[in-house]
């Protein structure tokens, strides 16, 4: 027997999963199912990347990921479950500046941290926010919306996935720039936000843009405004947050694969792999695109551009979010 097979037999006999990986179980894996965490309800911005990433990761690997959405405390519930898994690379989390950023200012008892408790593997895309209002809401415009806002704030209603969550935090910048304090009402994810405002549940909400897109081009929602730099090319009318006159709500939002601390480096790197190759197919970069979302140039792609981005988030966000919530 070689070396590998020794300890390949070893780890089958004992199970113990962190031994060091060899490269011929590098070459195996996935043998079996990958679990891809989504820390949102089904059918939102998250949800809908992380299917995505794992079908790239599915395709490339000829393994077969597998989504699970764990909703709840603004995406923290997710979160925790990846950060504390087994670093088999069997359970992965599709995190974003939400979980991985500004949760760690929003949340005091946060139970894991995102700079020490992950391997990035890699940015899956970007996307900035909309702030996007119920249809049957009288302002038209960013400018009528802050007037009204300030005009009825008692009764103004603010959906939100959760405290830490991207949701949450945008409207908070946005919040925090007109001086407003709404009704928070919370939901585990913004698909269920969707239903809300489409029902006359609620009255606005900032949402990365996958979100809303489909129901603004219905004309079933307003977007008031972008918090991006520039237009997005989807919604051309749609004026910046600067523009409209906030330049301090301005936020935009990556979504990643991380594996929890741990996780093998050859693991890492193969799934690092796969997904930088993937995201370069044309069908996988248009199946993000139409939905709003960009997939930033190869140098800011894989796991130490993501890692490094984690961070200088933390340290960007922090002050920020501290100062808007009086901590
Ligand atoms: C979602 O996918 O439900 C939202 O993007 C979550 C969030 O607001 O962070």
């Amino acid at each position: 027997m070689n070396r590998i097979t020794i300890a390949l037999a070893f780890a089958a006999l004992t199970g113990i999963s962190g031994a060091p990986i060899s490269a011929a179980q590098a070459q195996n894996y996935p043998a079996r199912a990958v679990t891809v965490i989504v820390p949102f309800a089904a059918g939102g911005p998250a949800d809908i990347t992380g299917r995505i990433a794992a079908d790239i990761l599915s395709k490339q690997t000829g393994g077969q990921f597998v989504v699970e959405n764990v909703g709840g405390a603004g995406g923290a519930t997710g979160a925790t479950r990846a950060a504390r898994a087994a670093p088999d690379g069997y359970t992965l989390l599709l995190g974003h500046l939400g979980t991985q950023a500004a949760s760690l200012a929003l949340n005091p008892n946060l139970a894991y941290n995102p700079r020490t408790d992950f391997e990035a593997i890699g940015m899956v895309g970007e996307q900035p926010e909309l702030l996007v209002v119920r249809q049957s809401l009288p302002p038209k415009t960013l400018k009528e919306f802050v007037a009204y806002a300030k005009a009825n704030e008692s009764k103004l209603n603010m959906a939100h996935a959760g405290v830490g969550s991207v949701s949450y935090t945008g409207c908070l910048l946005f919040n925090n720039a007109i001086g407003i304090k709404p009704t928070l009402v919370p939901f585990t994810g913004t698909a269920p936000v969707m239903n809300a405002l489409l029902a006359d549940q609620v009255d606005y909400v900032c949402d990365p843009i996958l979100g809303p897109l489909p129901h603004v081009r219905a004309g079933k929602m307003k977007a008031l405004a972008i918090t991006s730099a520039q237009r997005h090319p989807a919604l051309p009318d749609v004026p910046t947050s600067a523009e409209a006159g906030l330049p301090q709500f301005n936020i935009t939002i990556f979504f990643g694969l991380f594996a929890p601390k741990g996780t093998p480096k050859p693991t890492v790197d193969r799934l690092a792999a796969a997904l930088m190759t993937g995201l370069d197919d044309e069908a996988a970069q248009k199946r993000l695109t139409v939905l709003g979302a960009s997939i930033p140039d190869k140098s800011r792609r894989g796991p130490a551009p993501l890692a490094a981005l984690v961070n200088t988030e933390i340290e960007r966000l922090t002050p920020i979010l501290k100062a808007a919530t009086g901590k």
